[in-house]
C-alpha cells in the first residue's frame, strides 16, 4: 500500500517534469517566435519574468533598456510575449483604430477585470468608457474646476500649518493625498478627507504606497492575490497591517455602492454627477444592462487607483526637478505671478492653460514622470500584425513602456535632462505626439483632461503661495522601481513651504 502510494506520488511528479522540460523544448526550439533575439531564459519560461520582478526585485524597465541595449530594436522577453524599443512601435501598438484586447496575467492581477481599465475586450471597454466619458469631458472638468481648486487650498492650509511648525514637507504623500480627496470628491462626492491626516500620512495613501511592492506578487501568483482578497477584512488587516488602508477603502466602496444599488433615488441629492449616476443612468447604456454591484464596486476602486497615484507622481517628479534647477523656479515664478497677481483672485484653469511656461513644464514633468511605468501588454489580433517593421503572429503579448518613448534619444535631446524649453522650441510641434504619457488609441487614459487641471492648478498655486526650496532631496531619492506605477522606496521628495506674504 506504501508501496504504491509512493510510486504514483513519484510518477506524478515525473509527468510534472516532463511536462515542463517539454514545454521550455518547445518554447526554445519549436516556438513561432523562436527566431526573435532575447536572453535564452526569458524565451524559455514565464518564470524568467517572474524571477526579475519577484525574486531580484528589479525595476523591469531598466531591465529592458538594458536588454535593447544588448538584443536590439525587440527583445522576446517571455515564451509569447515582444517587448519594442522604436518609439515608432508604440504608434504600431497603441493607435486610434487598434482595437486588441489586454493581455490576461497582468490585467487580472488588479482584482478590477470589470471596470473600464480592467475590461480586457475592446468592445466591453468601449461601452463602458462611453458611457463615463462626458464626466471626464473638457467641458465637465472646465465646469467642475472649483471642485479642484477648493482641495487644492485645503492643501496650501495644511502646508502652511506644517511651515508654522518648522517643518518641511512631504510633498510625495501630500500631493497623493491632494489628489485622491480630488478624486474621490469628484467621482463619489464623498471625499476620504487625506489631506487633513497628520504630516499627510493617510492610511489610505500609506497603504496604496506599502501595496505598489505586493502588485507583482500578485501578478505572477494569482492563487495568493485570490487568497488575500477573499479574506474578511479584519483578518485582512490582521494579516498585512501595513495595507489596512486599502481594506478600509475596500469597506467604504462596498458600502457606497451597496447603498446606491438600494437606493438610487438619493443619487437625486448629491451636489453633482458622480459616477454612480452615469453607470445607473438606463440612457447612457442604450438598453443594455446596467453593470451589476461588482462592477459599480471595481469601476470606483480603479477610479481611486487611476486618479491617486499618477497625478502625485507627476507632480512630486516635476517639482523636484523645478526646485533643482533655480533658474526655472525663477522663470515659472514670474510667469505665473504675472498672471496672477492678487493672491486672492485666482485665474480659471482656461487662462492657466494659456502660460507657454508653465504649460511647457507640465509637458516635461509628464514626460519625466511615467503614470504607468510597465509595458501596457497586449494581444496581437488573429489576423497578425506588422510592429517595427517585423511580421508579429497573432496571440502574441506585445507591449512597450512609455519610457522607452519618452527616453528615446531619436526624438528627445538629451532625454535624460528636465528641459521644458524643448517644447518652446521651434521645433516643438513635430514632439508633441511623442508624449504619451496618457497612451494613445482606443485604451487611453479616461482621466486626461481632469489630470491636466490637476497639474495646472497645483503648479501654478504652489509657485504663487509658497516660497519653495529642497530640503535635501537628491536625483537618487527621485530613482523608482517599475510597480506598473513608479514605486519610490527611498525619501520622499521633501521641500520647504514658506508662505509668501500677500501682496
Ligand atoms: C498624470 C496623471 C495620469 C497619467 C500619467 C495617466 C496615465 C494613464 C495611462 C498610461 C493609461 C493606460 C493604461 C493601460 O493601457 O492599461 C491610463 C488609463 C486610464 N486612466 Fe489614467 N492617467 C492619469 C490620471 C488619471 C486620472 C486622474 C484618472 C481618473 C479618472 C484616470 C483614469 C484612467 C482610466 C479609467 C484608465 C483606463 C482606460 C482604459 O483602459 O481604456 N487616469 N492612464
Amino acid at each position: 500500500m506504501e508501496l504504491s502510494a509512493s510510486l504514483a506520488a513519484w510518477s506524478v511528479l515525473l509527468g510534472c517534469l516532463g511536462l515542463l522540460v517539454s514545454n521550455v523544448v518547445y518554447n526554445v526550439l519549436a516556438h513561432p517566435l523562436k527566431a526573435f533575439p532575447g536572453p535564452l531564459a526569458a524565451g524559455a519560461s514565464t518564470w524568467w519574468k517572474t524571477y526579475i520582478e519577484v525574486f531580484k526585485q528589479k525595476s523591469m524597465t531598466d531591465v529592458l533598456v538594458e536588454l535593447h541595449a544588448k538584443y536590439g530594436d525587440v527583445v522576446r522577453v517571455g515564451p509569447n510575449e515582444l517587448h519594442f524599443a522604436k518609439p515608432s512601435a508604440f504608434n504600431d501598438i497603441y493607435n486610434a483604430s487598434s482595437r486588441w484586447d489586454k493581455e490576461r496575467t497582468l490585467y487580472e492581477s488588479f482584482g478590477e477585470d470589470h471596470s473600464s481599465f480592467g475590461l480586457r475586450n475592446y468592445a466591453e471597454a468601449k461601452q463602458r468608457k462611453d458611457v463615463l466619458q462626458p464626466l471626464f469631458s473638457r467641458r465637465s472638468i472646465i465646469n467642475m474646476q472649483a471642485l479642484v481648486r477648493e482641495k487644492m487650498d485645503r492643501l496650501a492650509e495644511t502646508l502652511s500649518k506644517n511651515n508654522e511648525q518648522g517643518k518641511s514637507a512631504d510633498l510625495l504623500f501630500a500631493f497623493r493625498c491632494f489628489a485622491i480627496d480630488t478624486i474621490t470628491t469628484y467621482c463619489f462626492a464623498k471625499s476620504v478627507d487625506a489631506i487633513d491626516e497628520p504630516a499627510w500620512q493617510a492610511p489610505i495613501v500609506v497603504a496604496m504606497d506599502n501595496s505598489l511592492p505586493t502588485f507583482h506578487v500578485f501578478k505572477h501568483f494569482p492563487i495568493f492575490r485570490k487568497l488575500i482578497f477573499s479574506l474578511p477584512p479584519w483578518l485582512a488587516i490582521k494579516m498585512s497591517p501595513e495595507t489596512a488602508g486599502l481594506t478600509h477603502l475596500q469597506v467604504i466602496l462596498g458600502e457606497q455602492v451597496r447603498e446606491v444599488s438600494a437606493h438610487p433615488e438619493r443619487l437625486a441629492s448629491s451636489p453633482h454627477t458622480t459616477i454612480y449616476h452615469r453607470l445607473l443612468d438606463p440612457e447612457a447604456h442604450k438598453g443594455r444592462p446596467l453593470p451589476d454591484a461588482t462592477a459599480l464596486y471595481e469601476e470606483a476602486q480603479t477610479m481611486v487607483f487611476a486618479g491617486g497615484v499618477t497625478v502625485g507622481d507627476a507632480l512630486s517628479i516635476g517639482f523636484f526637478h523645478v526646485l533643482d534647477q533655480p533658474g526655472l523656479l525663477t522663470r515659472l515664478r514670474a510667469e505665473v505671478c504675472t498672471a496672477w497677481p492678487d493672491l486672492d483672485s485666482p485665474p480659471k484653469l482656461e487662462a492657466l492653460e494659456t502660460l507657454p511656461f508653465l504649460t511647457a513644464t507640465i509637458k516635461e514633468s509628464l514626460r519625466m514622470s511615467p503614470g504607468a511605468s510597465s509595458p501596457l501588454l497586449r494581444i496581437v489580433p488573429p489576423a497578425g500584425a506588422t510592429i517595427s517593421g517585423r511580421a508579429v503572429p497573432p496571440g502574441t503579448i506585445v507591449g512597450m513602456s512609455t519610457v522607452l518613448v519618452h527616453m528615446s534619444p531619436e526624438i528627445f535631446e538629451e532625454p535624460t535632462k528636465f528641459k521644458p524649453d524643448r517644447w518652446l522650441a521651434p521645433d516643438a510641434e513635430s514632439l508633441g505626439p511623442w508624449l504619451v504619457a496618457f497612451s494613445k488609441g482606443p485604451r487611453s487614459c479616461l482621466g486626461l483632461n481632469l489630470a491636466w487641471c490637476e497639474l495646472y492648478i497645483v503648479f501654478a498655486t504652489m509657485l504663487r503661495r509658497f516660497d519653495m526650496s529642497l530640503d535635501g532631496t537628491t536625483a537618487e531619492d527621485m530613482v523608482w522601481r517599475d510597480c506598473f506605477t513608479p514605486h519610490f522606496p527611498r525619501r520622499h521628495l521633501h521641500a520647504w513651504c514658506n508662505p509668501q506674504p500677500k501682496i
